[in-house]
């Protein structure tokens, strides 16, 4: 079978951290076992436009394997061109990046590695809203620059204890959030997700569910977005939805850039309405160099990286080898049931949205 995986350039970085395996350098660790079994094995991070690498290959790829953090994004036109494609692996969460209605179609599977990153994640948005509170970023950039004015720095700066807290989406990175925050001694926290927790674990954390949108937005200081992209989530924090926040609230995205819409944010965060904004995934990626969100104020932006520390790599790289996803296809074996997104022409996922449930 011909197997081609899109993955980010490593350059130096590369040479340097062999555990970096999830750049093109390293190619997931997987050469040698994928031509040990007699596939041909194409590693390309060339992902953008019709000349690209990742285009001329399609036609008679049978798997293609990519991450969110250099997204193949896998559109309809491509699915056309894409005659033999079978299977499409994510290594890493969220397959928003794979048009999933053309994949239905076109009966190509789509899974990923299921909890391979969601510790990392959830560790980089609890630091995430506390270098915002804490206005923690301009402070650090004051000492590089040789200054020291206190009262610049404390007057945007708050403590967590006593505040209100909520997850949009309780799945595997929400609710480990939640963990995570329970010592803050929070005001309260709040979900807001179709699927309700169990009992047990809404007590464990101390988490209320809130119902209605509009009220789970007009309750939060701090907002954490933890859901997966479909055609519900896109947008979904757009310029009505902000304005229904709390005046001086605070926004962690580390699900997908395109949930929050561009302009809308520039111009909540530039008018004050929203106090801070941090994330490391952009409605584009690689962002486009004059991406607003770049110089935006009080902006704690990152590339895509949360995800792909090394301890995720070693994790998303054996998830999309051996024992799991390659092994049992190569074998015919069922995939985990948790890493289906797209299967025989159904949403097999439970996070993609109520009504798309077959
Ligand atoms: P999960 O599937 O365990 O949880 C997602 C939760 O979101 C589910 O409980 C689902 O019901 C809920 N949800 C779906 N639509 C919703 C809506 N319209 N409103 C409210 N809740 C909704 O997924 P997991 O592992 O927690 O990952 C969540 C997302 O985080 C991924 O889809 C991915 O986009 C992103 N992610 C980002 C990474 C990064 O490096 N920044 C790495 C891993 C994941």
């Amino acid at each position: 079978m011909k197997i081609v995986a899109v993955l980010y350039p490593g350059g130096d970085a590369a040479k340097e951290q062999p555990g970096l395996l999830g750049c093109v350098e390293n190619e997931l660790g997987l050469r040698q076992w994928l031509e040990s079994q007699g596939h041909t094995y194409i590693v390309t991070h060339d992902k953008d436009g019709q000349d690209s690498e990742l285009d001329r290959n399609l036609p008679d790829t049978d798997i293609l394997i990519s991450t969110p953090f250099h997204p193949a994004y896998l559109t309809p036109e491509r699915f056309q061109k894409a005659k033999k494609l079978k299977l499409a692996v994510t290594s890493g969460v969220g397959s928003d990046h794979i048009h999933l209605d053309s994949a239905r179609e076109h009966g190509v599977t789509v899974v990923e590695c299921t909890g391979s990153n969601v510790v990392s994640v959830a560790e980089t948005a609890v630091m995430s809203i506390l270098v915002l509170i804490k206005n923690y970023i301009p402070a650090h950039q004051q000492i590089v620059e040789g200054g020291w004015k206190v009262s610049e720095i404390a007057k945007r700066a708050y403590d967590l204890e006593d505040k209100v807290v909520g997850t949009v989406g309780a799945g595997r990175i929400g609710f480990r959030i939640l963990q995570r925050l329970k010592p803050f001694q929070c005001k309260k926290l709040l979900y807001f997700d179709y699927q309700q927790l169990a009992p047990e674990l809404e007590k464990e954390v101390g988490v209320e569910r809130v119902e209605s949108f509009e009220d789970f937005l007009s309750q939060c200081d701090i907002i954490t977005i933890n859901c997966p992209l479909y055609d519900t989530t896109k947008g979904l924090f757009d310029e009505k939805a902000l304005s229904k926040m709390k005046k001086g609230a605070y926004i962690v995205n580390t699900a997908r850039g395109a949930i929050v819409d561009r302009e809308a944010l520039v111009k909540a965060v530039n008018s004050g309405h929203i106090a801070g904004y941090a994330g490391d995934v952009w409605d584009v990626q690689p962002a486009p160099q004059d991406h607003p969100w770049r110089t935006m104020p009080n902006n704690g932006m990152t590339p895509h990286y949360s995800g792909t520390t090394l301890d995720a790599q070693r994790r998303y790289a054996q998830g999309t080898k051996a024992s799991e996803i390659l092994e049992a296809f190569f074998q015919g074996n069922p995939f985990k049931p948790q890493d289906v997104i797209v299967h025989g022409g159904k949403v097999a996922s439970a996070s993609y949205g109520e009504k798309k449930l077959a």
